[in-house]
């Protein structure tokens, strides 16, 4: 009979953030830890840039070394949370090779080259989890990757950055400015090391990633995400929102289209103010999964901050950690349906578009015959209440039905190429109608 270890070790690779707070959830529940695993978890090391920092008082400095590879080779789960890809892949693949479970918070990592990490972990019968990559504490990763394994993914579409929601939330419900709520982001520990992943959508790309590669068994990257950020989102933009009845969300919006194809995308988009994505606040992250089966889920919590990564973090270290002990191991990649990745132009969606036009008669019949020709319909229009523009000049505000965004978008520039449109002010997608 083999005997289960009486301690596990584990090295910590980061002390930011998020890893403060697994040192303090490891220390604070040491002995349910050990009760539910059935060996106690040791920190063996905590691996930072630089040891003489000051850190929380929960970090046992003498832990602290700046050899993260030399601590890898002496653990048996190794936990990341240092983000970026280099040196993380090589400290993983080294950690993995050498026989330790890993579990790691970086999509950046992960939605770059997972299936290098995937392939590695599968070779040495190891352990991969990452479930606070996505979403922060909600539980997603798991549901889609096991609880859906049965049924058939149709669509992934939510609020997957805590970061962009918050700022894009302060600037609707108080009128911040941009910039302001960004720094707010970043004192609250929502944000990037580099914000600029966070507002460009860089970071939400990386999690649809992630998310479409689990949910329809197939290998999407980061590159494969058509990525718009919040920077050109304007208080204005708020504004004309609020004319039509929505809000602004950063959307992530992973689809199938048709039987062999999916189309991932991270951009802007109205949200109906009576949707439950509008009253997702703050931090706070949602994502709706549609299965064929099992109907439409919603997931929505803590999508970001120190503690509610380091909750999602421990689940899988305890998951891990209780194979070391019982015997087991998680899912490998399953990537066998190898589905093409198209375009945004193929997916489906609308759009409110605002135009600044010469205000006389017959205006809004020649706007309308541009959109006819394209084939997209409008749904609603009405004249935009705006600070700008002068006498002889209104802003119009169009909602159009749903069409492929291929049509919208050339719908978009040829508006823009009438005499009687002096500008297009602003066009946004709409969802969740
Ligand atoms: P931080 O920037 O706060 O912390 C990063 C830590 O990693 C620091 O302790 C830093 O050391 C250490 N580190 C960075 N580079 C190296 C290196 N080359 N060698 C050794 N140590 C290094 O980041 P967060 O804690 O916010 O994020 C960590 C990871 O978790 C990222 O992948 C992030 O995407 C992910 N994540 C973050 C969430 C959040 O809400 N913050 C939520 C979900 C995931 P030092 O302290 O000496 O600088
Ligand atoms: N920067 C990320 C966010 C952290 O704001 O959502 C959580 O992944």
């Amino acid at each position: 009979m083999v005997e289960s270890p009486q301690a596990l070790r584990v090295a910590l690779l980061g002390c930011g953030v998020v890893g403060t707070e697994v040192v303090r959830l490891l220390t604070a529940q040491a002995d349910d830890l050990a009760a539910r695993v059935g060996a106690r978890l040791e920190i063996v090391g905590i691996a930072v840039r630089d040891v003489q920092a000051p850190r929380d008082a929960v970090v046992d400095r003498a832990l602290l070394t700046d050899d993260a590879s030399a601590l890898v080779d002496r653990s048996d789960v190794v936990i990341e949370v240092m983000g970026g890809i280099e040196p993380a892949r090589t400290l993983l693949l080294r950690a993995i090779d050498g026989g330790a479970a890993v579990v790691t918070a970086n999509k950046a990592l992960l939605g770059h080259d997972g299936p290098t990490l995937y392939a590695a972990a599968d070779r040495a019968g190891v352990d991969l989890y990452f479930e606070a990559a996505v979403a922060g504490a909600i539980p997603l990763v798991r549901p889609v990757r096991e609880s859906l394994a049965g049924d058939r993914v149709t669509r992934v579409l939510g609020i997957v950055n805590g970061t962009t929601n918050y700022v894009l939330d302060e600037m609707t419900t108080k009128g911040l400015d941009a910039a302001q709520a960004v720094r707010q982001a970043q004192a609250l520990g929502f944000a990037e090391a580099d914000p600029t992943a966070d507002v460009e959508g860089h970071d939400a790309a990386a999690k649809a990633a992630i998310l479409a590669s689990l949910a329809f068994h197939t290998r999407v990257s980061t590159d494969d995400v058509h990525c718009e950020g919040i920077t050109g989102v304007t208080a204005q933009d708020v504004r004309w929102a609020a004319q039509t009845g929505h809000v602004i969300k950063l959307l992530a919006i992973a689809e199938r289209i048709g039987d062999g194809a999916v189309a991932v995308r991270v951009h802007p988009a109205l949200v109906p103010a009576d949707h439950p994505l509008a009253s997702v606040h703050g931090g706070f992250n949602a994502v709706f999964v549609e299965a064929e089966a099992a109907g439409e889920l919603m997931f929505y919590g803590r999508g970001a901050g120190g503690a509610p990564t380091a909750s999602a973090i421990l689940g899988d270290v305890v998951t891990v950690a209780r194979h070391r002990v019982g015997g087991g191991k998680g899912p490998v990649e399953s990537s066998y349906a190898d589905l093409g990745v198209l375009d945004i132009g193929e997916a489906t969606t609308r759009y409110q578009i605002v135009l600044r036009v010469a205000d006389r008669p017959g205006v809004l019949a020649q706007v309308s015959a541009e959109l006819a020709g394209h084939g997209v319909s409008i749904e609603t229009v009405r004249q935009a209440r705006s600070d700008l523009g002068g006498d002889e000049q209104a802003d119009l505000l169009l909602v159009t039905h749903a069409s492929r965004d291929a049509a919208l978008s050339a719908t978009v520039r040829a508006l823009a190429g009438l005499p009687v449109v002096d500008a297009v002010l602003s066009v946004l997608r709409v969802e969740g109608a």
